[in-house]
């Protein structure tokens, strides 16, 4: 069905959004359109709450008492099985803590553990860097072990897949196009040559249902601070299949991932269960920030999400085509909203200085080199009536070439 292209029929589609009221557990700036929840999810008062209470009582009065009191300690697995609920994962499996990339650490060396006689780790060129990064990191502590690329070594990741493949390490969502991968068709294939799987869910997490025990995943990380709007820097997570636990072990064996880490041992005994993937002292505070930004969900339906994500995709991508398709902008991505995460990227030769002039207008979105513009759209607070004003911005901007103006070309960060 096609998005309308009128106002009055955006606004009816606000009116009669399911999930409207969920903007208001949200604080969004005055004359701000916020398109960048895909990099850095919006500030909400349950979450300042929790912060407070975490510092002013139970640190301040309670002291290390907190710990136990508060129940800091079992923090990673609580919030671990809150967050599971998102992402199909049943309890016990999923733990939060450390960073993204860290956990990437952590399960692709405990992955080539469980697969000593392959030597192949496979990823895909167009990844975010960091996995790409932290896949050459581990592949160095291993000698012999081979990074291999689709779209450098074949041009599709299935090619790359056979008997020789411990371990592929892939994104369910590409965090510059958008590209949504069919989770158990992938896994699927790699169970069928023995070779086991961990999904980056970086982009999916909050943005969009993922089912991990119903697709048969093996592993899988993400962080907190996009759709799941747990604050910067807030804790990552990891998720490791049951089935694996007693298997898997991870290199970075601090004391808070040993079975006994109050007997104070001199040797490394692993923890049992999802616990083995801690190293040490958690972020109490950042942990306890991403507590009031999960209790949100509680109230929300995965599936009304999913469906006001691709409604909002959708209709910016018409408004834009229809309105801005003269200026040289193209859509960088899935046009069919059901291969799509929650976001939507142009292509434009003078992209970066086409994003820092809508910034400079309230519209906030990012820039990926060299010429990728990218939008985020988080379905619990933008409206449809956000698209429209962001597409009329957007239209300004390139009709009137405020984009040329020479301020915006001096390169600055763009968030
Ligand atoms: C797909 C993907 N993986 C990993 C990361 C980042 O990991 P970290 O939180 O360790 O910086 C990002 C950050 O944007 C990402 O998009």
């Amino acid at each position: 069905m096609r998005a309308p292209l009128d106002l009055a029929a955006v606004e009816a589609m606000d009116a009669a959004d399911p999930l409207r009221a969920m903007r208001d557990r949200f604080i969004l700036p005055e004359g701000v359109i916020y398109l960048d929840g895909n990099s850095l999810g919006a500030a909400a008062p349950a979450v300042f709450n929790e912060l407070q209470k975490a510092a002013t009582q139970e640190w301040a009065q309670d002291l290390i008492r907190a710990w136990n009191t508060a129940g800091w300690f079992d923090m990673p697995v609580a919030l671990g099985d809150q967050l599971g609920r998102l992402i199909g994962a049943a309890s016990g499996q999923t733990v939060v803590c450390d960073t993204t990339s860290i956990n990437i650490y952590k399960v692709l060396h405990a992955a080539l553990g469980m697969r000593p006689n392959r030597s192949v780790i496979v990823a895909e060129g167009d990844s975010f860097p960091t996995d790409l990064y932290m896949a050459e990191g581990v592949a160095s502590t291993r000698p012999g072990t081979l990074l291999r690329l689709e779209g450098v070594d074949a041009p599709t990741i299935e090619e790359l897949i056979d008997e020789r493949v411990a371990v592929i390490l892939v994104n369910h969502v590409n965090y510059k196009t958008g590209q949504l991968r069919d989770m158990a068709a992938l896994t699927c294939k790699a169970h069928q040559v023995g070779a086991l799987i961990v999904w980056d869910l970086c982009h999916t997490a909050g943005a969009l249902p993922v089912e991990l025990d119903a697709a048969n995943a093996d592993f899988a990380i993400g962080c907190t601070y996009k759709y799941l709007n747990g604050g910067p820097g807030a804790p990552a997570f990891i998720y490791a299949a049951k089935r694996h636990h007693e298997d898997v072990h991870q290199p970075l064996s601090g004391w808070w991932g040993h079975a006994r880490p109050f007997a104070f041992e001199q040797s490394y005994t692993a923890g049992s269960g999802i616990r083995r993937f801690l190293c040490g002292t958690q972020p109490v505070l950042s942990m306890r920030a991403l507590k009031g930004a999960l209790d949100i969900w509680d109230d929300v339906d995965m599936a009304a999400v999913r469906k006001k994500s691709i409604a909002l995709t959708d209709l910016f991508i018409q408004l834009v085509e229809a309105r801005c398709g003269a200026y040289g902008l193209e859509l960088e991505g899935p046009r069919n909203g059901n291969a799509r995460g929650s976001q939507v990227s142009f292509v434009h030769p003078h992209g970066y200085q086409v994003m820092r002039a809508l910034i400079e207008r309230g519209v906030i979105g990012d820039f990926r080199a060299p010429s990728t513009i990218r939008f985020g759209f988080t379905p619990l607070y933008v409206g449809y009536k956000d698209v429209w004003q962001a597409v009329e911005v957007l239209e300004d901007i390139l009709r009137t070439g405020a984009w040329q103006e020479a301020r915006f070309a001096v390169k600055t960060a763009v968030t």
